[in-house]
């Protein structure tokens, strides 16, 4: 990567287990990229799924401005596919600024986009009779984006990059896709032209809608009225590994999300407190860690995302989740929501646990999973904002 921006930048690939000194965070992982200069990332690409890399510097900005992008590890069905759509999902403003931090955490923004484009400039996408249609939605946005796929039936066949085993059929169920997270779905073309749409209730929301066209079709499919929304949680969906659950963890921890004021602004807490001064969840390589995340706000959505992990979610508002393992790497926690996620400590380093609205991230809804005997290589300067 050579920086050409006129100040720093540092690239994070979200959701993909990387080596914590490719993990792209400045001031914990690497320096920040400094203005003509350049770093190079490697690692091998061998875990298939959706993910995607965004700026980690000064992120509320530079992500808000665009500097992001999907990072696709194909699979072994890759062959099986006959069209490979990505979406990548956001909200940006007309002017060109970044989305402001307003008092309420509102934002500038009044423009829903898909791969950075909106209404008419969106892009058709082709499909064809029987064709097996996969899209890959990812969300690089702020709030969560309700999608509606028409009529069509179809599967949920990945969650964050997690392959879903036996994925059931779906239809007239929005899907949500909340910041930071990756939703992969399948299908068969239908013998019709469809449009996939954007169901939030704000003008900005009829700017985003992707047309599927089947050219070898007169017909576009009838909209029927969706009914209710796809949950994650008790939707029998499971995904690949084997379950963490048990009544015995190496370590317990309990965040606590809430947001208060500081001066004129507002700040986003986790157990009261703002990143840097907040203690990291300490680990040793090989625990099985339990975490459990209580949204103590009654205002904003947490999407928090953990760095070069996957995590199960064990549990909603203290009903199990039975149906299977769950793995993901970032979780939608809504006002007043508890959650309890557990995973394994298996990638030494220090890795960051935040808040992927990046606004909340950089007024302090950040900490680290830090593991027992890693610390920050000393040509790093730890002093730059690392997020
Ligand atoms: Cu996509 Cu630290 O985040
Ligand atoms: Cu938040």
């Amino acid at each position: 990567m050579k920086n050409e921006l006129d100040q720093p930048v540092t690239i994070h690939w979200h959701g993909y287990p990387v080596p914590v000194d490719m993990d792209g965070v400045p001031g914990v992982t690497q320096n920040a990229v400094k203005p003509g200069e350049s770093f190079q990332y490697s690692f091998t690409a061998t875990v298939p799924g959706t993910y995607w890399y965004h700026s980690h510097y000064k992120s509320a900005e530079q992500v808000d401005l665009g500097l992001y992008g999907a990072l696709i590890v194909e699979g072994d069905r890759q062959t099986e596919l006959d069209r490979d759509y990505t979406f990548i999902l956001d909200e940006m403003n007309s002017k060109g600024k970044a989305g402001s931090k307003g008092m309420m955490g509102s934002s500038n923004d009044d423009l829903f986009t898909v791969n950075g484009k909106s209404g008419d400039l969106i892009s058709a996408y082709e499909i064809q009779t029987g064709e097996n249609v996969r899209l890959r939605f990812i969300n690089a946005g702020y709030i969560t984006h309700y999608m509606n796929l028409g009529s069509i039936e179809y599967r949920v066949v990945a969650v964050d990059g997690q392959a879903v085993m036996d994925p059931q059929i779906i239809q007239n169920k929005l899907l949500p896709v909340g910041p930071g997270e990756r939703y992969d779905v399948e299908f068969t073309a239908p013998d019709s032209s469809f449009f996939i749409r954007e169901m939030l209730n704000t003008p900005a929301a009829d700017g985003l809608i992707i047309p599927l066209i089947n050219r070898t079709s007169k017909k576009t499919l009838d909209e029927t009225e969706y009914d209710g929304i796809f949950t994650l949680t008790g939707s029998g969906i499971a995904t690949e590994y084997a379950s963490l659950a048990s009544n015995k963890y190496d370590q317990e921890y309990k965040m606590v999300l809430s947001h208060g004021m500081k001066g004129m602004g507002m700040i986003y807490t986790i157990n009261g407190r703002t990143y840097p001064d907040i203690d990291p969840l300490d680990v040793k390589r090989g625990d099985i860690i339990k975490v459990t995340l209580e949204s103590k706000d009654m205002m904003f959505d947490h999407p928090m995302h953990l760095h070069g992990h996957f995590f199960q979610v064990l549990s909603k508002d203290g009903s199990p989740v039975e149906d299977g393992a769950i793995f993901k790497d970032t979780l939608v926690v809504k006002p007043g929501e508890k959650y309890e996620l557990a995973f394994i400590a298996n990638n030494p380093g220090e890795w960051m646990f935040h808040c992927h609205d990046l606004n909340h991230a950089s007024s302090g809804m950040m900490t680290s999973v830090l593991y027992d005997g890693y610390a920050i290589p000393s040509h790093i300067d730890q002093s730059q904002p690392s997020e």
